[in-house]
């Protein structure tokens, strides 16, 4: 997609929402091709860490098998908002939460949730590449072993080749399963990353700045890969890249100071963004 802003106008299809209105949880408008089954409904969501808010009333709705691109200035909520998908944040000492962060009909923060089940559910991604200190074939095996998900050693053969497959690492490792995931290079250690949060069928894989440490030509392949794994899997991903959002992302959200500033279909967004704000982002002119 080509990035060129056109001038600021309100659309007759957004007519309800004017510039510097805060943005509500529907897209303004919405890519009509894609599917638009509910994955997470957040609702009125705060966050502080000790006294600093850092998430101030987000709305969002984000919609199942879609990527949905985070983008923003350095500080502005991103992370602590991945994390609060599937609650990362109560690793963190001091922070508080309030407002709804909904997934079939449930609220994440609710006290009887299973945390790690929420977690094998939505999955995590990080921005360095983190594999365990074991074999390539281990940091894909482990964590369906632990959930109980395979135990027969051909099942879980099966499973490990199925999310290297799937994760456009296979034919590269195949001869060397039993190496440790660390001997491989970035690009291919953060696809193991992701062969590893896929292996355990989660619904929901968050994605931090995936591709930052990576060269170009491993950022093209996880962008590909991105695409391919909508078909199963619902992203929301993190970037700095304007590009990439606009390559990869079906939906964007523009936050500002713990504020979601504006939400909508990709190609809507970057060709009419509705908030000045979000205009100034997106064509450099801010952070
Ligand atoms: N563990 C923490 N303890 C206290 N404050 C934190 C913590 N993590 C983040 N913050 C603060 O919360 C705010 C949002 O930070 P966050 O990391 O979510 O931003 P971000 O949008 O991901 O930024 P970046 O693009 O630099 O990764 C910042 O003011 C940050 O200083
Ligand atoms: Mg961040």
């Amino acid at each position: 997609m080509n990035i060129q802003v056109a001038e600021r106008s309100v659309s007759p299809m957004t007519g309800h929402q004017s510039k510097g209105e805060p943005a509500v949880g529907a897209p303004v408008t919405r890519n009509e091709e894609a599917h638009h089954e509910l994955a997470i409904r957040v609702r009125d969501l705060n966050l502080w860490y000790g006294q600093a808010q850092a998430l101030k009333s987000i709305n969002l709705d984000v919609y199942q098998k879609n990527v949905t691109a985070l983008i923003g200035p350095s500080g502005c909520g991103k992370s602590t908002f991945l994390r609060c998908l599937n609650r990362m944040n109560d690793l963190i000492p001091g922070v508080r939460i309030d407002g709804l962060v909904e997934m079939d009909g449930r609220d994440v923060n609710e006290a009887k949730m299973d945390e790690v089940a929420l977690r094998r559910r939505v999955g995590m991604v990080f921005q360095k590449p983190n594999p365990f200190p074991k074999s390539i074939y281990e940091n894909v095996a482990y964590a369906p072993r632990m959930h109980d998900l395979v135990s027969r050693k051909t099942d879980v053969d099966e499973l490990v080749e199925r999310a290297l497959r799937d994760a456009g690492l296979w034919e590269e490792v195949k001869d060397k399963l039993h190496q440790p995931g660390t001997s491989l290079s970035g690009g291919q250690q953060q696809r193991l990353c992701i062969a590893r949060a896929i292996a355990v069928q989660p619904d929901v894989i968050l994605m931090d700045e995936p591709t930052s440490a990576l060269d170009p030509i491993s950022t093209a392949t996880i962008e590909d890969l991105m695409d391919k794994l909508k078909q199963q899997f619902t992203i929301i991903t993190v970037t700095h890249n304007m590009q990439q959002a606009a390559r990869v992302a079906d939906y964007t959200a523009f936050f500002h100071l713990g504020e979601v500033v504006e939400y909508n279909d990709t190609q809507a967004m970057f060709s009419n963004p509705h908030t000045k704000k979000a205009e100034d982002y997106i064509t450099g002119r801010y952070g």
